[in-house]
């Protein structure tokens, strides 16, 4: 068998995988700030003109070139354009199609109704404009070093996966593009004089927004529209950990304290309010000393358990408030679905250790909360040994 084409899928040799394990803070502030990084992202359908160097682009096609593949057999090329003149090719031809799609009624009305919210038309201005425009083929076949044919596997889903990590790395870098698709692309095959192999999959056009840039206003379904637990959580699926149309309390006054969601803004106070506590918090019914939290870590993963907490919130996964005295952060209650099969939701709090006289306060007065005014039967929260 020839490896002249396939060197990377017929050795048969391994290597020592050896990958460095991450504490759980340091895991959850990368995956916070990964999110919130990829969150930002937007396709844009207005570049600005300026340059970009072209390494950067080369960085973001090796960057997507270590995406998974079936069988490891990369089937994907990369062309970069950035010429005027072949940019100019490409939009004619693509305004061309895209004219019969919108104008000549080649496109069917349920899909021209689900796409009018974008306000994109049949002129591609940008195919000009950005800087670069990388147009990913998908190799529906290899060709071995003897001109002979090479089945390929899974093509669209490596070349999905592909495309999906080079539009990380260019929003990484500070970049923008647009997962563009001019259909039918036949004409990129020729235009870029590719060989028969080779089907056109997205063209990427590269470069800043312009100025002014508008994208629509869209909302990102939540992760409980988007994820489903099997088996589903023994307290019940988080997804109806609180009925649909209950209205979560979004503050609450109590005898010496108020509540509201705990996010962001609340981080230095946080932090300080449960560093300078650990112990108290380790003795606090609840808790036990053996728990994984508190324990130190730095502020930045403080934000990033707080910022993980107010998106539980929106998406309604799990409640948690921070317990204020004025400004003051004095403690924190949270409210998630039980592992318990008997608790319809299993409740935490705690206070700071020099306010250690409102635990009981807060704990009667919440227990009260929570049977009042939510959808809760039996929640469960750690009995306070001096309350009744
Ligand atoms: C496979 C695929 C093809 C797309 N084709 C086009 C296209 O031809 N023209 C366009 O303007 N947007 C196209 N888009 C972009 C989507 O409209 C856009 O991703 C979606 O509206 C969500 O917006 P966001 O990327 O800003 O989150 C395409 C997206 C995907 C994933």
């Amino acid at each position: 068998m020839s490896t002249d084409h396939y060197p990377y899928t017929d050795r048969g040799e391994f290597v020592p995988y050896d990958r460095q394990r991450l504490t759980e803070a340091e895991m959850r502030k990368r995956a916070s700030s990964f999110y919130e990084l990829m969150a930002q992202r937007r396709s844009i359908r207005t570049f600005s003109a300026d340059p970009v160097p072209r390494d950067l682009i080369e960085t973001a096609v090796r960057t997507a070139g270590t995406a998974p593949s079936g069988a490891h057999q990369q089937p994907w090329t990369f062309v970069l354009v950035g010429d005027p003149e072949t940019k100019r090719k490409i939009r004619i031809a693509a305004e061309e199609e895209e004219r019969v799609n919108y104008v000549d009624g080649r496109m069917p009305e349920d899909w021209q109704e689900e796409i009018a919210r974008l306000g994109t038309s049949w002129q591609k201005p940008y195919l000009e404009e950005a800087p670069w425009i990388v147009v990913l083929f998908e190799q529906r076949y290899g060709i071995d070093a003897d001109g002979s044919r090479r089945k390929h596997y899974y093509v669209k889903e490596s070349v999905g996966i592909a495309a999906g990590v080079f539009i990380a790395a260019i929003h990484q870098m500070g970049l923008a593009t647009l997962t563009h698709t001019p259909s039918p692309m036949a004409f990129l095959t020729k235009l870029l004089d590719r060989p028969q192999n080779e089907r056109p999959a997205i063209l990427f056009p590269i470069g800043y927004p312009a100025d002014g840039t508008v994208v629509p206003k869209l909302e990102r379904k939540s992760l409980a529209d988007i994820l489903v637990r099997y088996p589903p959580d023994p307290g019940g699926d988080s997804r109806t950990f609180v009925p649909q149309e209950f209205k979560v309390p979004i503050s609450f006054e109590g005898p010496g304290f108020r509540l509201e969601p705990l996010g962001p803004q609340h981080n230095e106070r946080d932090y300080e309010a449960w560093m300078s506590s650990i112990d108290h918090i380790r003795s606090t019914p609840g808790f036990g000393p053996h728990g994984t939290w508190p324990a130190p870590m730095d502020l930045e993963a403080n934000l990033a358990d707080l910022e993980g907490h107010a998106r539980d919130f929106e998406s309604r996964d799990g409640f948690t408030y921070s317990i204020l005295d004025g400004d003051d952060v004095i403690g924190c209650v949270y409210i998630y679905p039980s592992t318990d099969p008997g608790r319809d939701a299993a409740v935490a709090s705690w206070v700071r250790a020099d306010r250690a006289e409102m635990d009981g306060v807060v704990y009667r007065s919440l227990s009260r909360w929570l049977t009042e005014s939510w959808p809760f039967t039996a929640p469960g929260y750690a009995a306070r040994p001096d309350a009744d």
